[in-house]
């Protein structure tokens, strides 16, 4: 009874914390939210360069794990659009504040390159939204170019194997 009742007390003060404030601590380094966020999302922008989101889903392979078996819930535009909105988010998670890079270094959340360059994401996954909500394949194959351009000016300056996030 007694754990219980101590289980009961530690899940409402969860609940009280939570209501309070979401947490505001990272928990990776920056290159663990670039390969779990960015990488995989603009991924599924640049797949539209070689396969139509209209064009019927894939099947799905009997047996599979579970990543294949509901592979085919979100597809077409709709992930696309995800996708969009994943890479426009995911700026804040860049410049949030108290991360680290691989190397131990912050991550230069203060420098007006480097915050430009997280604004740039934000803008060119918010007209990939937008383009996504249209359907456009046109457009969106266009705006892959530039979603992979707000990638390569950011790493350009500070994705440098000898001293990355440094300007
Ligand atoms: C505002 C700057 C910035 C933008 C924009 C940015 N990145 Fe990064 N990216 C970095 C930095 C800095 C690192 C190195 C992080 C580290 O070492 O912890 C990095 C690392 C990565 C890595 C990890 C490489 C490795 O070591 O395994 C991948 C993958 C990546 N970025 C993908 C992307 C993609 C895809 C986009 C665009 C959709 C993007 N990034 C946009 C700054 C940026």
């Amino acid at each position: 009874m007694r754990v219980f009742g101590v289980l009961f007390v530690m899940l409402s003060m969860t609940a009280v914390a939570t209501a309070q404030a979401p947490a505001r601590e990272p928990v990776g380094s920056l290159a663990l939210v670039m390969r779990s966020i960015l990488f995989p999302n603009s991924n599924i922008l640049f797949d539209t360069q070689s396969r139509d989101p209209d064009a019927p889903p894939e099947p799905t392979a009997a047996g599979g794990t579970v990543s294949a078996t509901f592979s085919s819930i979100y597809t077409g535009w709709g992930l696309v659009e995800a996708a969009s909105v994943a890479l426009a988010e995911s700026a804040q998670l860049i410049m949030m504040e108290g991360r680290l890079c691989e190397n131990g270094l912050p991550v230069p959340v203060g420098n007006a390159d480097f915050q430009q360059f997280a604004r740039d994401l934000v803008d060119t996954g918010t007209k990939a939204y937008e383009i996504a909500q249209r359907q456009d394949l046109d457009a969106m194959v266009e705006i892959t170019n530039e979603v992979a351009g707000a990638c390569e000016n950011c790493h350009t300056v500070y994705r440098r194997y000898e001293d990355r996030c440094t300007q």
